[in-house]
Formats: C-alpha cells, structure tokens, sequence
C-alpha cells in the first residue's frame, strides 16, 4: 500500500492544482494596465479585445496604428480604456514612448501586464535565408521581446505584476523553419532565468507555447517556392533544384493548412496567465500529437527525434 502511494499522489496532484486553480479567486482588472504588443492581428488582436471586456486598461501596440487592425481595436474599445499606440518592437524610442504613454495615463491599480506578442515566422534550410533575414527575426521576435521587458521591469516590479511571452512548440525542434525556431528557444531561456530572478519580487513570468494555428492568425500565410526559388543566391541554387524546393513547400504549406482554427484557445491561456492567483510557468496549448512530438523531443536522445523528423525532408536527389 505504502508503496504505491507516491505513485497516487503523483496521479492525482494535476487534477487537484487544477481544482484549486479554478476555484481560487481571480483578480480584479478594473484599474490595472496591461501592454501588448503586435496586436495589428492574430492573438494580440484578439487579447487585446478580451482584456477590454474583462475590464483592464488595455494598451495595445501596433506596428501600423492607422492599419485595419489597430482601427478596428479603436472602433470596438471606444469606451476609453484601450488605446492604441505605434509600437514597433525593434524601435529603441518607439518601446520608450509606449512607456511615457503608460506612465502619463496609469490607471489607480498601476502597471499590472506586458505581453510580448509581437512575432514573425519564415520559411528555408538554413542556407536559403541571408544574414538580415536572420538579423530582423531575431529583432522581432527576440530582441523586441528583451528590449520591451527591460523598459517596463522597474513598473512590473514596482506593482507585483505579471509579463507573458510568446513563444511556440517549434522552440523544441524544426519543421523546416529552424530561424523561428531558434528565436522561440531563446525566447525560453532568456524566460527560465526572468522567472527565477524575478520571483522575489512577486512578479510573475509565463510562457505560452501554441501548437499550429496558423490558419487564423496572419503569422504565416502558404508560401509560394517560385518566391523561394528566385531569392536564392547562386551559390545555392546551384546545390538544390527547383524540384526540391516546390516538394519542400509543398510539406510546409500542408502542415499550415492542418493547424487549428481556434485562436481563442490560444487566448484563454493568455488570459489566465494574467488573471490566475496561481499562473502556469509554461501553457502548452497544441494537439495531442504536437504535445506528443514535444514530449519524444524532450526526453528521448536526439537521435529518436531526428529519425520521426526525417520524414519532413524531401525525398529529391541532389546532385
Ligand atoms: N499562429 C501560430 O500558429 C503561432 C504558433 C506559435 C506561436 N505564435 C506566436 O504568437 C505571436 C502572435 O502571432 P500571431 O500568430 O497572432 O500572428 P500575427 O497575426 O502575424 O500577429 C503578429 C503581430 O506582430 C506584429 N508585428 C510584426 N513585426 C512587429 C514589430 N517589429 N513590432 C511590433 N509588432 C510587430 C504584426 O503586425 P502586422 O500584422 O502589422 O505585420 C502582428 O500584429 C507571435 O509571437 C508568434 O510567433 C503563433
């Protein structure tokens, strides 16, 4: 009996947090100021909505504050607790005006939530890209995400808040987009040691891993491989042919169309992350066979991984 008691309690710990989770009390937006950033579309549109209804002072950051999204955000939040403002992630002095804007309009609870959601995705083996490709993604969606939080870190500490990154299941291998992918892990390591640093002082850090949902968010539309083809350099269009290249986009472009259509799923976690008495360190929200490539990733050697992965790359001979 004593013997099988560990293993009990290990079973039913989840299901208990997760009662206690539910049942604990929520917080109190009215009062409290979130930022976010990249909300022109996708999950920061739709948080940003949310968190409007749900009674939070919502700063919502677009990179193009007279593009549809960020005029539609103005037309369904006209009550005056969603602004929206120019926030382009990689711009030192658009990060340090957001703040201003937050300062001069603070709400009676302070400086509660910054969401770094700003982020843009590619496609290409890792010899298709040039070196500014690698360093705008990395602008985007590393730096941007470092470069918000240092700025907002004395208000978040200040007030006890919370800070949510995105990042992706792709943080744990590639599928033919190891550029976002390395952004997304680095993504996890800079959070790993924030949220260590960053207890002490009651703040609390989350990171939200979403499984494909790209066919409802702008994050990556269907690729064409002539585009692919023609920004090549010689170099290597003399390795690979087009064949290769069109079987390659045909993978990827299949598995976009696969993903799920849900964004609210991705946005309850968002949500929660900011709301909860007892928010997640990580909110895996994917399938069940994208959880479970993740798992085999993390806990089985790296050859098990390469060997399920290899059916992702193309079957054309190089010569
Ligand atoms: N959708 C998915 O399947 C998925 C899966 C895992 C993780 N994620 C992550 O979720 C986050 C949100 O993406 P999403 O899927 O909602 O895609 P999305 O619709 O493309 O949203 C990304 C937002 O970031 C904005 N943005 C791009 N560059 C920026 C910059 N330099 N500064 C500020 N904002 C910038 C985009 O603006 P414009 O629209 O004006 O370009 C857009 O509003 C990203 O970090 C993404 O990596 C998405």
């Amino acid at each position: 009996m004593w013997a099988v008691a560990p293993l009990l309690l290990l079973l039913l710990l989840p299901p208990l947090a997760r009662l206690w989770r539910r049942r604990a009390a929520r917080l109190e937006p009215a009062g409290r100021a979130v930022l976010i950033t990249g909300c022109d579309s996708g999950f920061g549109h739709l948080l940003a909505l949310r968190l409007h209804r749900l009674g939070f002072t919502v700063f919502a950051g677009c990179l193009y504050p007279d593009g549809e999204g960020a005029r539609r955000l103005q037309r369904e939040a006209a009550a005056g607790r969603l602004r929206v403002l120019r926030l382009d992630v990689t711009r030192a002095r658009d990060v340090l005006a957001a703040k201003e804007l937050v300062l001069s309009h603070m709400p009676e609870r302070g400086f509660w939530g910054l969401v770094n959601n700003a982020g843009i995705s590619t496609f290409g083996e890792t010899g298709w890209l040039s070196m500014e490709k690698y360093e705008k993604f990395t602008d985007v969606n590393l730096l941007g995400s470092i470069r918000t939080t240092l700025a907002f870190l004395p208000l978040l500490r200040k007030y006890k808040g919370r800070i949510v990154f995105m990042s992706s299941i792709i943080a744990y291998f590639s599928l033919g987009n190891g550029t976002y992918s390395m952004t997304k892990a680095a993504i996890e390591k800079f959070c790993d040691a924030l949220r260590l640093e960053m207890k002490k002082f009651g703040v609390r850090v989350c990171i939200i891993q979403p499984g494909n949902y790209a066919r409802c968010t702008k994050i990556q539309p269907p690729i064409s491989a002539e585009e692919i083809w023609n920004e090549l350099s010689e170099e290597e269009k003399a390795v690979y042919n087009k064949e290769y290249v069109q079987e390659r986009v045909n993978f990827f472009n299949s598995m976009l169309s696969k993903g799920s259509t849900n964004g609210n799923e991705v946005v309850d976690a968002m949500v929660d992350a900011l709301t909860s008495p007892a928010p997640k360190a990580r909110y895996m929200v994917a399938k069940l066979k994208e959880k479970a490539l993740v798992f085999v990733c993390a806990l089985f050697p790296t050859i098990v991984m390469d060997s399920i992965l290899s059916y992702a790359q193309s079957k054309v001979k190089l010569a």
